[in-house]
């Protein structure tokens, strides 16, 4: 008897520990459409009235227009989240266009809350990224048009333009708000200024380089 009520226990833990969330939340009605205007605070947007719902609130166009590449990376993201489509509140995907220049890069950058899935519709791309510490093993590809990438959760990611046309890439993210932080921008370039003392001893360069990034973000 003993034994058994151990299985049953080790049952129990493993049923509770196999529940996993791989995205943001289920939802647990049809919909739940953004409604931006309320002042209730959720894990997301409060839910519009279901029957002032229309096909407008689960649309969006406009994917088939290139972004402006012309800045000092030489991409353009556009995305397509929560906040373009309120229909997509809870359900935890959005997606996202993203043009290259030639030579462009899509810079250093992770989402906190979506793993990303990028397929090559135009170009060619070298793509990668990091693994956590202490390995921070770099894992990287080309990718040729129709190739697709998975970049996990988390983890600091980018990509370069390695034709020397256009290049044009779709991604899909696991979250109606996967966020973007861009390490440089973040880094050298928050409001206020982490202190450049600090920064100095974190990158373990000269203070004129750390003013210099600083300037530049
Ligand atoms: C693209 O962006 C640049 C820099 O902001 C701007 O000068 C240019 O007019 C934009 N081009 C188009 C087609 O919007």
């Amino acid at each position: 008897m003993a034994y058994r009520g151990f299985l049953l226990v080790n049952l129990v833990i493993f049923s509770s520990l196999s529940v996993v969330f791989a995205s943001d939340p289920s939802p647990l009605q049809d919909f739940c459409v953004a409604d931006p205007q309320s002042a209730v605070l959720v894990n997301g947007f409060a839910c519009k009235n279901p029957k002032q719902v229309q096909a407008n609130d689960f649309f969006f166009s406009g994917l088939h227009l290139p972004g402006n590449t012309s800045n000092p990376v030489g991409s353009k993201v556009t995305p397509v989240t929560v906040v373009q489509i309120p229909g997509l509140n809870t359900l935890g995907i959005s997606l996202a266009r993203i043009d290259f220049a030639p030579r462009g890069i899509n810079p250093p950058h992770t989402h906190p809350r979506g793993s990303e899935i990028l397929t090559v519709i135009e170009g060619s791309l070298e793509v990668g990224f990091v693994t956590s510490n202490p390995e921070n093993r770099l894992i990287t590809k080309v990718l040729q048009k129709g190739d697709v990438f998975v970049f996990p959760i988390g983890l600091i990611h980018f990509q370069r333009n390695i034709g020397d046309g256009s290049a044009v890439a779709i991604a899909a993210l696991s979250s109606q708000n996967p966020g973007v932080i861009t390490i440089a921008n973040a880094v050298f370039g928050s409001t206020p200024e982490i202190s450049s003392d600090l920064l100095v001893k974190a990158f373990q360069v000269d203070k004129s380089v750390v003013n210099y990034l600083q300037s530049k973000f």
